[in-house]
């Protein structure tokens, strides 16, 4: 009888708490300071946000979210884990709780707030076209690209932005961008669709590349924030703040700089 009322008042405490069963989201920040590790999910195909690159001849990831990531782990003094995988998996990833953010030039668009928590916008690039430049006088409306194969990333908002704003698209989804930088180049899709940043960076390394002269839509729930499962309250707090500082010291903006310079030079050496 004695045993049956200690785990009574046991299972009493936990509801009370709420803390009994697992972590409960509201803890996170506190799990990942007492862990002393910070799992960031990328999908690091993505230059100038997180890409591979060599260094002293070893493979790392890098790019302006990893700076990023780095600069978290260094406020909360954790050591940082990237984990890469496909962007497709990213989310899911975090949902399942393998790893604390996912920091992946991740759109913070009202669907995927529905089941996710997301920090404060951290950077918005406009959506474009991109093609080769010797189709460049052909493809310069929405018009013109009427039922052309047009790619976009696996899982992400351009899917949507080829599917809604494009007129009659054949859409081509493929897991990453470089390859569908190739599929552009190869002339096996007539177009892709991308953010400006991450165009920019591909066409800086694929001289046969251009933009079109074409304008997307693009809006404010298209920015960069990093995810958080949901009803991660004390950890949405604490990375609003540092993301709030590391704009406003231009920190973020340095980032992408530095690391498009990097991603221009890693592939012509
Ligand atoms: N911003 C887009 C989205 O959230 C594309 C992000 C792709 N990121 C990546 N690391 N490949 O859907």
């Amino acid at each position: 009888m004695k045993k049956f009322l200690t785990s009574l008042a046991v299972i009493g405490t936990c509801f009370l708490l709420s803390a009994c069963g697992g972590k409960t989201a509201e803890d996170k920040l506190a799990a990942i300071k007492e862990s002393g590790e910070l799992k960031v999910g990328t999908s690091a195909e993505f230059a100038p946000f997180e890409f591979h690159t060599l260094v002293n001849g070893k493979d790392k990831i890098v790019g302006a979210d990893m700076d990023l990531a780095q600069a978290i782990a260094d406020k909360l003094g954790v050591k940082l884990k990237i984990e890469d995988m496909e962007f497709n998996a990213v989310l899911a990833t975090l949902k399942e709780g393998k790893v604390d953010l996912g920091i992946a030039g991740i759109s913070a668009t009202p669907e995927r707030q529905k089941s996710f928590d997301f920090s404060v916008n951290y950077y918005n690039p406009p959506q474009k076209v991109v093609i080769n430049k010797k189709d460049a006088a052909k493809y310069n409306s929405i018009k013109s690209l009427k039922g052309k194969k047009i790619g976009a990333q696996k899982g992400s908002i351009q899917e949507d932005i080829v599917k809604n704003q494009l007129a009659d698209p054949q859409i081509v989804s493929v897991a990453k961008v470089p390859s569908l930088i190739l599929e552009v180049k190869q002339g096996s899709i007539d177009a892709l669709v991308v953010e400006e940043t991450v165009g920019a960076s591909y066409i800086a390394q694929n001289p046969e590349l251009q933009f079109a002269d074409i304008d997307l839509k693009s809006s404010e729930d298209e920015a960069y924030a990093i995810a958080m499962q949901k009803d991660s309250d004390s950890l949405k707090k604490e990375m609003d703040k540092i993301i709030k500082e590391l704009i406003d010291s231009g920190e973020i903006e340095k980032y992408v700089k530095e690391n498009t310079a990097l991603a221009n030079k890693s592939t012509k050496e």
